[in-house]
């Protein structure tokens, strides 16, 4: 069967990346969660004290960029790729909330975006993928065969994220300081200079505010089926 490209992007706590996980195990393809690299440099940053309270030190940045090591390891368990940040597992750092604070600032910078840009696309450079993000089928894979843009309702995504926090013993953190997270993320992602979050033409828009995991998963499945069946 014929491999193809499958770029997912959208906004975030819609569920793109467990949608993306789930497919890439069903069909046998490699899943890179695209954003995990922008929160490991976004930890990089502040275990390396390149954050003084708002203000990020670019020159710093600039500087360590090309030596930051991002890179995925499979999980020998679960089967599912896990981020690595100078050879340290860092699956768990990269999802607090102190980094999903920041990463949006870390995420915006041209020169960050063009190394990790340079790094996935080279992880798909044989097809058989399935990249979750912002700009995956904008930027990093113009070409892929197979575009989703994902979105739901705001309201819908803050009480998935919350429930997501919980279940890793957060309970201090609010829903309305994850909606207030999510609206501001939605905001700056969107109208950022560099690479701003938005719908490829020839992107098939999911919305599954009231969609199951089932009914999503079949949804993708035929998309998928249809491409690779031609
Ligand atoms: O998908 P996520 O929430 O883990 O993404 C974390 C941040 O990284 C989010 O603010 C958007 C940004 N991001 C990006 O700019 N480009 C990508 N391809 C993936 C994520």
């Amino acid at each position: 069967m014929k491999k193809i490209t499958i770029a997912i992007d959208g906004f975030s706590s819609c569920g793109k990346s467990t949608m993306a996980k789930d497919l890439a195990k069903k069909i046998g393809y490699i899943y890179i969660d695209s954003g995990a690299m922008y929160r490991a440099v976004t930890l990089y940053c502040i275990q390396n004290g390149l954050f003084d309270g708002e203000n990020l030190n670019l020159a710093e940045l600039e500087k360590a960029i090309h030596s930051i090591k991002v890179n995925f390891r499979l999980n020998e368990e679960t089967l599912l790729p896990e981020v690595y940040l100078n050879d340290k597992n860092v699956e768990k750092e990269i999802r607090t909330m102190e980094v999903a604070a920041k990463v949006s600032q870390v995420s915006a910078i041209g020169f960050v975006r063009k190394e990790m840009v340079y790094l996935q696309q080279q992880m798909g450079a044989e097809k058989g993928i399935v990249m979750d993000g912002r700009d995956i089928g904008t930027v990093v894979f113009p070409k892929a065969e197979l575009k989703i843009f994902v979105t739901a309702d705001p309201l819908v995504r803050a009480q998935r994220r919350l429930d997501e926090l919980r279940t890793k013993n957060d309970t201090k953190t609010t829903f309305d300081e994850v909606l207030e997270n999510i609206r501001q993320r939605d905001y700056i992602d969107q109208n950022r200079d560099e690479s701003p979050l938005k719908q490829a033409d020839d992107a098939l828009v999911l919305d599954n505010s009231e969609l199951t995991k089932e009914q999503q998963m079949q949804w993708l499945l035929d998309k998928f089926n249809f491409l690779t069946s031609q």
